[in-house]
């Protein structure tokens, strides 16, 4: 196996138009963090780097949405999403962002670099344009109705009805989604890298060199590489992002997963001068994070786009996770279907130590996985509480109770005592074997297998028996027991960080030497500190409230769904001919006694003065209509209607919360004009 002198740990850039859920943390950031929080208690040169994702079309939308500024949307969100991993203990060296000038600097050379190389094709397609809104569209502002399923809110790259990937060309009917227009198609040039270039070389790469990455990531690029790679875009034609340094492109920006994972290396720039150590020394061991959708950017795209550059390393590693689905659905930013860091911090506090080991030991690691909250309870409830926090009480209240806190020396030690101790070195090389393989949940399960051992240890010795009748045997037991204890308190660290170092607290220690554990980590006449429980049950009431609003949600969710009614059948013509609909003027108006929603109303339209009683006094008062011009079924059958008689229908619209609106002409017309 390569020796390596320093690690280079990246993770995925989140998209700064949102905060961060549970599924980011399991997939990305705490596996990251686990496993260079190891490599530093190893004493090894590691560096964590992350930021935020800032460019890209979905940032652009939501700001035109909410009426702000993209700036001000990243703004928001890194913020927020930087706070979250602070607080969930993502040992970042730097937490960047794309919009960072050092960023906008690095990306723009690294294209400066490849184009003077002469490393693209320059191409020129058609694409569709907004004439009205000067401006060509991105595939996501694109909308129209779906070749394969018929959707007709299917996006120009993808239907998320069907799920099939679509270019914005294949669209029924494509719609602009900034201004409704149809779009037309005119011709714009591009940037092309040719990935087809770096095929054989990522081929042997990976599927050669590389056979030991993780199934589900040999996989995706086996999958790839075999279809064939083609030449792809890097540039786009919108006004944010990082300006194309070159001639004749004026208006476009690179691509965002051009400019993203050149984050990494702007980020190690930010972070320190020796930067290129790191990206460029064959010594260096580059490993990313990510989740299985950014699969083909950082095993393929961003290691050709490195090749063609040419002084950088290749990842060693790229041990990406499967999805997490909460409650049986896919999470989703969009319907609010999520656990949201930072929701979670309040909700929860001091418990990040309960969510990390849940997303641990329920990770997405070989497949998709689901988090539930009565799992969560349980993970917390039968394992943290009765396994780890259970041995650590016990341990620490009996020193208390027999020696004041101080710990006693080991006499003679059985075989019994050997066997014990002489398993922390095994669960030791155990948890390292897992972590250097990125097997996670398996190297928890292993670390969590010591405090399993300590509650074994401490079942069979029974020193709570044995006190009465051979004090000098409970010295002993209670020093291994400490042992175990302050053992756990490394062998946990990497995954449960706010824990370890409660327990140093309780043990009245500092950090210990990661290559320490096994030994007699502590000293006789030590004295602890005074303990409190590591861990409390969850009870149902508190998990009930969780579940309790996801079902809101889902109930809002399925609410909106309602907000447009389905279209009615077909009618031709003629049948709509016999609708004679007419503009009118409302002259008077006066509430039908003993009714609440009824008003009788006086309308003059242009044919004849007449009444129509309307259920819109609960939307509208009498005077304030008067002078109203509408629309009116003219020749509907009149009706009673509380012995009034109503001669037509004042037409309004309803959304599905039941609110009215009159339809009126948006200029004064001749009462009776015809409307059709
Ligand atoms: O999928 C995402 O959320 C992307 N923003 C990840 C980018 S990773 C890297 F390349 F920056
Ligand atoms: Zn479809």
């Amino acid at each position: 196996m390569k020796k390596f002198n320093r690690t280079l740990v990246t993770t995925a850039l989140p998209y700064a138009n949102g905060p961060v859920h549970i599924g980011h943390l399991a997939g990305v950031y705490v596996p990251a963090d686990i496993y260079t929080r190891y490599l530093r208690m190893k004493g090894e040169d590691v560096l964590l780097i992350g930021g935020s994702d800032e460019h890209g079309v979905p940032i652009t939308i939501k700001a035109q949405k909410e009426g702000i500024t993209p700036q001000d949307v990243v703004d928001k969100y890194h913020n927020i999403i930087k706070d979250s991993f602070e607080k969930f203990g993502i040992t970042f060296d730097i937490y960047s962002r794309t919009s960072s000038e050092t960023h906008h600097e690095t990306a723009s050379e690294f294209f400066k670099t490849l184009n003077e190389k002469g490393e693209f094709i320059v191409k020129t397609s058609e694409q569709y344009y907004d004439a009205v809104a000067n401006q060509f569209l991105a595939d996501r502002y694109i909308t129209g109705t779906c070749p394969h399923c018929n959707n007709d809110g299917a996006y120009g790259d993808q239907c998320e009805s069907c799920g099939t990937s679509l270019n914005a060309t294949d669209l029924i009917n494509p719609t602009s989604s900034i201004t409704g227009n149809k779009p037309e198609l005119k011709e714009t040039k591009h940037w092309y890298l040719p990935l087809d270039k770096y095929e054989n070389d990522l081929k042997k790469w990976i599927l050669e060199d590389h056979k030991e990455w993780k199934p589900n990531v040999y996989g995706q690029c086996k999958s790839w590489l075999d279809t064939g790679l083609h030449p792809r875009a890097v540039t786009r034609d919108l006004n944010w992002g990082v300006p194309v340094p070159a001639e004749g492109a004026e208006g476009k920006v690179l691509y965002v997963w051009f400019d993203a994972p050149i984050g990494y290396i702007s980020a190690t720039k930010e972070l320190t001068p020796d930067w290129e150590k790191y990206w460029k020394a064959d010594d260096s061991k580059m490993v990313h994070f990510i989740g299985k959708d950014n699969i083909v950017f950082h095993c393929i795209i961003f290691p050709a786009m490195l090749k063609a550059e040419g002084s950088y390393i290749l990842p060693e590693n790229v041990p990406a996770n499967e999805f997490l689905n909460l409650e049986g659905d896919k999470i989703s930013t969009s319907r609010n279907w999520a656990v949201w860091l930072h929701e979670y911090l309040e909700e929860f506090p001091d418990k990040q130590d309960v969510l990390r080991y849940v997303l641990t030991a329920n990770a997405p690691e070989t497949k998709d996985n689901d988090f539930t909250w009565k799992d969560f309870q349980a993970r917390n409830n039968n394992e943290l509480v009765a396994i780890l926090g259970n041995f650590v009480n016990r341990a620490l209240v009996l020193t208390h109770k027999y020696y004041n806190g101080i710990i006693p020396a080991q006499g003679e030690l059985t075989d019994f005592d050997k066997e014990t101790l002489a398993q922390i070195p095994v669960l030791k090389e155990q948890v390292e074997k897992n972590l250097e393989t990125y097997h996670f949940r398996e190297a928890l399960k292993e670390a969590m297998n010591l405090a399993r051992l300590g509650n074994k240890y401490l079942a069979d010795t029974e020193p709570w028996k044995l006190i009465k009748t051979d004090e000098e045997r409970v010295k002993t037991i209670m020093n291994i027991s400490l042992q175990i204890t302050a053992n756990l308190s490394t062998l946990i660290e990497p995954f449960l960080p706010f824990t370890a170092n409660k327990l140093r607290e309780f043990l009245n220690i500092e950090v210990l030497a990661w290559e320490n554990i096994g030994a007699n980590v502590i000293a006789d006449g030590h004295r602890i500190n005074t303990v409190s429980l590591l861990f409390e049950k969850i009870e149902d009431e508190t998990i009930q409230a969780q579940v309790d609003k996801l079902l809101a949600t889902k109930a809002a969710n399925e609410a909106e769904k309602k907000v447009v009614a389905p279209a009615k059948e077909n009618i031709n013509f003629d049948d709509f001919m016999k609708l004679d609909v007419r503009v009118g003027t409302i002259t008077a108006a006066e509430k039908v006694a003993k009714t609440k929603k009824l008003l009788k109303l006086t309308v003059d339209t242009g044919i004849d003065q007449r009444t129509i009683v309307s259920g819109i006094a609960e939307h509208y008062k009498p005077e304030e209509i008067i002078g109203k011009q509408v629309s009116i079924l003219v020749n509907l059958e009149p009706k009673q209607l509380k012995g009034i008689e109503s001669q037509g229908m004042i037409l309004m619209a309803e959304d599905a919360d039941g609110k009215l609106s009159f339809v009126s002409p948006d200029q004064n017309i001749k009462p009776g004009s015809e409307i059709r």
